[in-house]
């Protein structure tokens, strides 16, 4: 069996799966062309057109990531090959901490004192209790499943939305188009963790924001094509505008008016480019905070793990879940 590997970090993984596949032989994408030509499966995160087309042989990918969109999108990849991705492999801890990091950054006024130091301004602002500070996870994924129970833990009301019907504990759920309306009418905080799909993409648009509670914020730690910039800008406001509030304006998420500005803040990782191109206005805006896609780094242990147990089960013949090209994850 030849195993082809492409990452920024091939030689590591290289070393990892030979040790653990001893029968295997195992080579990187940058080996020479004669020598990584007749894989039999590819282990991969965002692997280029070329390398694909050169394989006519693979039995199996390995995407190195939860998110398979950049694989589904690439042109060269050779239809009828099943895709498997990781599921969580250590990536829920991270993005754990991450959301917990910027639902608090909202939640405990951060980013109120950040704008006040500035100011010089000592400004104690009330303490919304977690009991009232409801959060909206969209997407509830092995990951995203993980994020809202372990925001429900520690006491904040959570709302999970997936395309279709879910029930998991300590969560209320919803599903389809009339659950995230309604979702989105009752959170302070959306947390948006869902795959990029042709269905995702741009459901959080002028309409979407418009619906979230006026002080709410967003955090999307998913993908960049989530989100409609022109819109979440717009929602926004101009720069100044809310940052001075105080805790009288902002302490309720009161009801729609649609009006600009209504939107908070927001804590973003992923976007439709990376880097986020030096011309977005996202990266000036004072109540955005921004992340280079670190959320929730892919952890070689754990993804090692379900690699050489993937390997294993198509080696063996026996059935590996695998994506669903046409859903999109
Ligand atoms: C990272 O973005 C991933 O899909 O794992």
């Amino acid at each position: 069996m030849q195993i082809l590997i492409h990452s920024a970090d091939a030689e590591q993984w290289q070393t990892a799966i030979a040790k653990a596949l001893p029968a295997a032989e195992v080579v990187t994408s940058s080996a020479p062309l004669q020598a990584r030509q007749r894989a039999d499966y590819l282990v991969a995160w965002q692997p280029p057109g070329w390398l694909l087309e050169e394989q006519t042989g693979l039995k199996g990918i390995m995407n190195l990531g939860a998110g398979v969109d950049a694989l589904l999108t690439n042109p060269s990849l050779p239809p009828g090959v099943p895709i498997v991705k990781l599921r969580d492999a250590g990536m829920a801890g991270p993005m754990i901490d991450y959301v917990r990091y910027a639902v608090l950054h909202f939640q405990r006024d951060f980013d109120r004192y950040a704008h006040q130091q500035g100011r010089l301004q000592w400004q104690p602002q009330p303490l919304v209790p977690k009991a009232e500070w409801s959060i909206g996870v969209l997407g509830l994924g092995a990951i995203g499943a993980r994020v809202a129970q372990a925001l429900a833990t520690e006491g904040f009301p959570v709302h999970g939305w997936s395309r279709s019907p879910k029930a998991l504990e300590g969560l209320i759920c919803h599903h389809g188009k009339a659950g995230l309306k309604s979702l989105l009418g009752q959170v302070r905080s959306l947390v948006t963790l869902l795959p990029n799909t042709p269905e995702t993409r741009g459901i959080i648009d002028a309409e979407a924001l418009a619906a979230l509670p006026e002080g709410a914020s967003l955090i999307n730690p998913g993908r960049g094509s989530l989100i409609d910039e022109a819109a979440l800008l717009e929602a926004l406001g101009p720069a100044e505008a809310r940052n001075a509030d105080s805790h009288a304006s902002s302490h309720e998420a009161r009801p729609a008016t649609g009006h600009q500005g209504r939107l908070r803040g927001a804590v973003l990782d992923a976007f439709p480019h990376e880097p986020l191109p030096a011309e977005s206005s996202l990266w000036r805006h004072p109540r955005v905070l921004i992340t280079p896609h670190i959320a929730a780094p892919t952890p070689r242990d754990g993804a090692l793990e379900q690699v050489i147990a993937t390997l294993k089960a198509w080696q063996a013949g026996e059935p590996v879940p695998s994506v669903d090209p046409a859903a999109g994850y």
